[in-house]
């Protein structure tokens, strides 16, 4: 891989600044969780598990700053607040809210050494969930790559890659563990309008790799499946519900209509950080709703009318139905629901 999704660097979280994707490769310096905070909003950092890994730094910068508080009850109540405005950045990825709920386990196990124990255990643990991210993506990838038939044609929506990850990617990763075994595949990347993941981010890396890539629209999916020009589709999650509802980026779900229509296999990639056995069904899930800005145009080219009414949600939610199986660092679980997903669930 070219570059790093994050990078810790002599005490400052540097993100690849993916706004600026392709034309730009620049690195944004956090120095503080608000740094990290403002870079998770503006999508400077975006993908389900690459968020988790920032704001895991994130928490690990606001208790560096605030390790100097000589009173641990201050240092405490500061640290919990800190934890809650991270975990509030964006709504939808479960992996942000696992993660600082991670950390805020390693704060109450070291709270006793005081606050710059505390510290330095929360920038360890970062650290670790850093390089377990890219771990868990290269099992999902060895599992995942056993689904993939020879040359086959891959539809992907979105970006599930290395730049949505600390490193490899989910549903990229899976590709990219099929092409290292059979370079004969190849990849259809829907657009993903409104902020343009698949064009920009998924286009970008894959071709940076020698993967083959075609580029589409997000309504040309249909035509090449009635075509018979896709033999798959996968995707990430943002959050997986207990009964296997998944929840991804808009247009998603329109593509998992298609697919079963077709009868093409759909699968979904994801860490099982982002299963959420707590949440019951995916109409649970909070769907993010960005700024209508983004509908009306891209960047500063509006092409929209003033006045207008516009919606934006972010994410959709695919039924379990339409899921033929979720890829995990677990395994595979063919027909995903609550009964297949408490199996694995277990192994906690
Ligand atoms: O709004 P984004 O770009 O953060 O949305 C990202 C996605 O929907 C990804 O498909 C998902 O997070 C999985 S990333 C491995």
């Amino acid at each position: 891989m070219g570059f790093d999704t994050l990078r810790w660097n002599n005490g400052v979280l540097e993100l690849l600044d993916q706004t600026k994707l392709p034309d730009h490769v620049v690195y944004v310096a956090c120095n503080d969780s608000h740094d990290v905070i403002r870079a998770i909003r503006t999508m400077v950092v975006r993908g389900a598990p690459a968020i988790g890994v920032a704001a895991a730094y994130g928490v690990a910068l606001a208790a560096k700053e605030l390790a100097g508080e000589a009173n641990s009850v201050a240092f405490n109540d500061a640290l919990a607040t800190a934890c809650d405005e991270v975990s509030q950045a964006r709504p939808t990825a479960v992996n942000l809210a696992w993660a600082v709920n991670r950390m805020r386990e390693v704060h109450r196990a070291n709270s006793a050494g005081g606050p710059h124990a505390v510290a330095e255990s929360l920038l360890r643990e970062a650290i670790q969930m850093h390089r377990r991210d890219v771990e868990s993506n290269e099992a999902i990838g060895r599992h995942g790559a056993a689904l993939v038939p020879r040359a086959a044609r891959i539809l992907t929506h979105c970006n599930a890659g290395a730049l949505a990850t600390a490193g490899f990617g989910t549903a990229l990763g899976v590709i990219r563990a099929a092409f290292s075994v059979d370079p004969s595949i190849t990849v259809i990347a829907d657009e993903t309008r409104p902020l343009l993941q698949g064009a920009r981010l998924t286009a970008w890396e894959l071709i940076a790799d020698g993967i083959p890539t075609t580029l589409i629209t997000d309504n040309m999916s249909g035509f090449l499946m009635a075509k018979g020009e896709i033999d798959l589709v996968v995707v990430g999650a943002d959050r997986v519900a207990a009964n296997g509802d998944v929840a991804n980026k808009i247009g998603t779900y329109m593509v998992a209509v298609l697919a079963a229509r077709h009868r093409i296999p759909f699968y979904v990639a994801c860490p099982w950080s982002t299963v959420d056995m707590a949440t019951a069904r995916g109409d649970e899930i909070v769907v993010e709703e960005r700024s209508p800005d983004e509908v009306m145009g891209f960047g500063s080219t509006k092409w929209a009318p003033r006045g207008v009414g516009v919606r934006n949600p972010a994410f959709d939610v695919t039924p379990a139905e339409l899921v033929t199986a979720l890829i995990t660092d677990r395994g595979i679980v063919r027909h995903p629901s609550r009964e297949t997903l408490s199996i694995l669930a277990q192994r906690d």
